[in-house]
């Protein structure tokens, strides 16, 4: 994710876009950067870290030479390339006629980056943008599209793989931006003599609320008399007028109350953005890995640290990895995990789970398991944070940034990162041959489109929420990865309705909790499939009816089609089938959007529950 603003109009275009990057901001904060076109001239300045230090760097440097009134300007999430100065948007090629702002992953970027430096270009940054400046560069200076800026784009578009979002701006074409869409949100918005791009409608709307959406694989080019539209071929194409009627307030949360239920319904895209460039020609490949095939051979056990939500993720790890790979798997809260002075070595991996990257109780189990020579990997959401850096090797998940407290789709980026985390091993060890990896890394891929399923039934999830609003306390029970996923619900029920829930691994009920049911206590139950692990279906059908005989009202999260379970579901929400091992990525969703209405339906915050922080960087 990213925030991206383009404008052609009347206005200062330094002010509109610095005034729609800041509505985008919660996009991304790893740098910002504007151009605007002055004079023949393109006047570009970018800084890492927040917008204010980009207002900062402008209010050093002068803002005179930003007088025009057409550029664009950039937020960043990054992906490739640390959050620093020279990684930052805009990028320029090498004339620095052009420039270009991206949202989005070029899954290619490699070998565009090879040809470039084989053509003696040289690049300045890390990132995969880069090459697309210097590619539309080259595209508009000769050939058959120069002096084409929309013709050279669309050239350069047709060549890109991944998922991108693309503004470019050329000094020689002061009176338009070009920008093109795959993948990734672009809006037009159309006012009076001037008109917009943006990543999403809060960039413009106090100057219009008449927007028109991209569809796939489109180029716009936008002048103070309007847009055009066409593919990737030039060939006209068909878009969505519409009109906003969100306040600045809605929009920013896509015409949600709170961010949380935006980037639950973000999910599929989190998923599908985190799996993105991860299988390449048969194989898996990790980020940085940076840890060769002979060095995951070595590896002889695997622990797996992390807190929270994160913790949960690798609860679910230990019995992918361990059945892809025949490696022990030891999760541990990062807590307590150097305390209980663990026993690594050389051939351990330690598997370092954290969405912000910062969290101060998982980055001292890194220092301590390095400490001990153990072999260290982080899966973290946001690039160049502490625990990637301390780390030996890295799988950045891609859910973008997650401004509600409680995790949603940075758990499930996380869950579908570890999987590809044990399918690295099982293709680097052998243990699966690559056609087995290949089956269960596109089962994976489909995981973003059964999401999408599971959303369908927001509605009535929701009206659970409310009725379970008074409820005094809900367990959560589950069996083999269902567990963690019981776990995650419990914990997403407390931090944000302030209720007590529990989750418990379903065998265990019979040895104590099960003294907890009593009439019309709610028990969230979160089944296997029935074609999966047939005996762990039928023994979860037993504790359903064990509570529900003593008078628990029995919420069943169970795969569609499955009438054995009906009959003891007071309430049945469906989930589509899918393999076992990655059942968590459809029955984790409910969970989170049950706590969020329950929640909501309390009055609380459902952003910032009470005693909470995003990011916990004190142990
Ligand atoms: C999850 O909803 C919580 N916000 C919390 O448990 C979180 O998962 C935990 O603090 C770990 O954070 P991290 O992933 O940034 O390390
Ligand atoms: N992949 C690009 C980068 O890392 C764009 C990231 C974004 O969407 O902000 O710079």
């Amino acid at each position: 994710m990213c925030g991206i603003v383009g404008y052609v109009g009347h206005r200062p275009a330094l002010d509109v876009v610095l005034d729609g990057l800041r509505r985008l901001e919660y996009r991304g904060y790893d740098s910002a950067g504007v151009a605007v076109l002055d004079g023949g001239g393109l006047a570009v300045e970018r800084k890492a870290g927040r917008l204010a230090n980009l207002e900062a760097r402008l209010d050093e440097v002068g803002r005179d030479g930003f007088a025009g009134t057409s550029g664009m300007g950039h937020t960043r999430w990054a992906t490739h390339g640390a959050p620093i100065d020279r990684n930052s948007h805009p990028h320029r090629d090498t004339a620095e006629r052009l420039a270009v702002v991206h949202n989005g992953i070029i899954e290619n970027f490699a070998a565009l980056r090879a040809e470039l430096e084989a053509a003696g270009v040289e690049l300045t940054s890390d990132t995969d943008t880069e090459t697309v400046a210097h590619l539309v560069g080259q595209a508009y200076a000769a050939g058959e599209t120069a002096g084409d800026l929309p013709a050279s784009l669309r050239a350069v578009c047709r060549r890109l793989e991944g998922a991108f979002t693309l503004v470019v701006t050329h000094a020689d074409e002061p009176d338009q931006v070009v920008a093109a869409r795959r993948s990734s949100p672009l809006v037009v918005g159309l006012g009076e003599g001037e008109t917009f791009v943006a990543s999403d409608v809060s960039a413009f709307i106090e100057h219009t609320r008449e927007a028109v959406e991209l569809g796939q694989d489109q180029v716009v080019v936008i002048t103070r008399e309007g847009y055009t539209v066409t593919d990737f071929d030039g060939e006209p194409a068909e878009v969505k007028p519409f009109t906003v009627d969100w306040d600045l307030s809605a929009a920013e949360k896509g015409g949600h109350e709170y961010f949380m239920l935006k980037e639950i319904e973000e999910q599929p895209t989190a998923l599908a953005d985190t799996l993105r460039g991860h299988f390449a020609d048969g194989r898996i490949t990790l980020d940085e890995q940076r840890l060769s095939d002979q060095e995951l051979r070595d590896i002889d056990k695997v622990f797996v640290v992390a807190c929270g939500s994160a913790y949960h993720s690798g609860l679910v790890a230990k019995y992918a990895i361990e059945h892809w790979t025949r490696l022990p798997v030891e999760v541990e809260l990062a807590s307590e995990f150097r305390y209980r002075d663990p026993v690594l070595d050389r051939a351990t991996l330690v598997v370092a789970i954290s969405q912000s990257g910062e969290t101060a109780d998982t980055l001292e189990a890194v220092r301590h398991a390095r400490g001990q020579k153990a072999r260290v990997l982080a899966v973290c959401n946001t690039n160049g944070a502490q625990i990637p850096r301390e780390s030996d090797a890295v799988l950045y998940t891609h859910a973008g940034p997650e401004i509600g407290v409680a995790s949603t789709k940075a758990f499930l980026a996380q869950v579908a990162a570890n999987y590809l985390v044990g399918l690295a091993l099982a293709q680097a060890r052998g243990t699966k041959y690559p056609d087995e990896v290949a089956r269960e890394f596109h089962a994976l891929a489909a995981m973003p489109d059964a999401v999408r399923t599971v959303l369908e039934r927001t509605e009535q999830i929701k009206a659970l929420g409310r009725e379970l609003s008074d409820a005094k306390a809900v367990l959560f029970l589950g069996r083999h990865v269902g567990y963690p996923v019981a776990l995650e619900g419990a914990l997403k029920l407390k931090e944000l309705a302030y209720m007590h829930a529990e989750g418990f691994a379903a065998g265990e009920l019979k040895h104590g909790p099960i003294a907890l049911i009593e009439e019309g206590l709610p028990v969230v139950v979160v089944m296997p499939s029935p074609k999966g692990r047939a005996v762990l279906h039928s023994k979860l059908v037993s504790n359903i009816s064990e509570i529900q005989a003593r008078g628990a009202r029995t919420i069943v999260i169970a795969e569609e089609g499955d009438e054995t379970v009906r009959p003891f579901a007071d309430e049945l929400i469906e989930v589509p089938a899918v393999p076992t091992l990655l059942q968590p990525l459809v029955s984790t969703v409910p969970l989170q959007i049950l706590a969020a209405e329950i929640a909501r339906s309390r009055g609380y915050d459902v952003d910032k529950p009470r005693n909470l922080a995003k990011s916990v960087t004190v142990e």
